[in-house]
């Protein structure tokens, strides 16, 4: 499914001095080269203010934090993502509202936020999340729309989207704020845990910086109850070797996910439309949208027997999400039930993630795409 070794090689040698600058400085938390990492990485991204934290669901939370949201504040945001983007707004005491996906790119719909927007629930909405599954950013046009409409903040989960684009700017600066992971698999990744805030707003880049260190703004005087979620300078310099790399694993990712599709298409085994028959349905880069696929996702309406197949074959795959939000047991308290979200629900069933990395071989492509055509038939 993924191969780290292949990305590490190469690399070996300017990773290693970087982490034995980090060691000769002695600056382990913070520091001299966390903060060339995030004015590099703001840079990256054309946004003013890059805050590295120690993970993606710490800087879900903190971007809420430091947008001034918590208790008695509502969040909209989707059912079909990684659990965090759900709990960030619950560690962060507000509560979260869901609303259904879009089927073809798997985001959260902006019709489906309108719907709960006209009809308030019993709590304000304040803000909402959607998440840049996949590498693809939500359709920030009609984001933009209802937030000015209903006066939102809007946080970008942008966790799998490092470099994606929407109209030409950056995942990261199209909100209030954006938050982003640098768990080891994902496009541009840490040697451990890390994440990043990114924001145009002073004020959110200050208490951002607060927040992370227990509210300090003077050591040992407690402004804010913040918590400790700093980033360590092992992992701003490995993120500050690989940030010169990340637009053209960026653009190798684009090259596969193209070829994939033309090798389908040479097999005839991709149909049209949303949802499957009885082949597979393709994953789509939608207007406006630039995508870094940080997956690459079919639609299957035989998925479990597809994956058994394939791992047979020896041929890795993953299910992004395989239990949405909505039908989690800690989040039973949300009040849902199956059904509710029917976009997501039929996603959850049907969704197959197939090997995508920047080293990822022609040959290994057609070896999973042949698997793929030998299974349909
Ligand atoms: C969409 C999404 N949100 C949030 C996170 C949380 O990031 P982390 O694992 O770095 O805490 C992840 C990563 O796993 C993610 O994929």
């Amino acid at each position: 499914m993924l191969d780290l070794k292949r990305q590490y090689q190469p690399l070996q040698r300017e990773l290693l001095e970087a982490l034995q600058h980090v060691l000769e400085t002695q600056q382990f938390i913070l520091g001299e080269q966390v903060a060339s990492f995030e004015r590099a990485a703001a840079g990256h991204l054309g946004v003013k203010h890059a805050v590295g934290c120690s993970s993606g669901t710490d800087a879900l939370w903190l971007a809420l934090a430091a947008a001034g949201i918590g208790t008695g504040d509502a969040v909209i945001t989707t059912p079909f993502s990684f659990f965090a983007s759900v709990s960030a707004i619950l560690r962060a005491g507000a509560s979260p509202i869901l609303a259904d996906i879009d089927p073809v790119t798997f985001n959260l719909a902006p019709k489906a936020v309108e719907a709960v927007l006209k009809s308030p629930p019993n709590v304000p909405v304040r803000a909402v999340l959607p998440v840049h599954l996949y590498g693809q950013c939500a359709d920030w046009s009609s984001f933009s729309r209802l937030s000015k409409k209903y006066g939102l903040k809007l946080i970008e989960d942008a966790a799998q989207a490092w470099g994606a684009e929407w109209d030409g700017k950056k995942a990261g600066g199209l909100g209030d704020a954006g938050a982003f992971s640098f768990y080891p698999t994902k496009n541009l990744s840490a040697a451990g845990d890390a994440g990043m805030v990114t924001t145009n707003s002073d004020d959110l880049d200050e208490m951002a910086r607060t927040l992370r260190q227990h509210g300090m703004r003077r050591r040992y005087y407690h402004d804010e109850v913040g918590w400790n979620t700093r980033l360590d300078g092992f992992q701003g310099a490995v993120l500050q070797v690989k940030l010169k790399y990340i637009a053209r694993w960026n653009q190798c990712r684009r090259t596969i996910a193209k070829r994939y599709r033309a090798l389908f298409h040479a097999k005839g085994i991709a149909e049209s439309g949303s949802f499957p028959r009885h082949g597979i349905v393709l994953p789509q880069e939608v207007p406006g949208a630039h995508h870094v696929w940080h997956q690459y996702v079919i639609r299957s309406p035989r998925r479990d027997a597809l994956r058994e197949f394939l791992t047979s074959r020896k041929i890795g795959s993953e299910i992004y999400y395989p239990v949405p939000l909505h039908m989690q047991t800690a989040l039973k308290s949300l009040g849902y039930r199956e059904g509710d979200f029917p976009e997501a629900e039929r996603a959850a069933r049907e969704v197959l993630a197939l090997p995508i990395f920047p080293e990822l071989r022609e040959d290994e492509q057609k070896t999973v795409v042949d698997a793929i055509a030998e299974f349909l038939s």
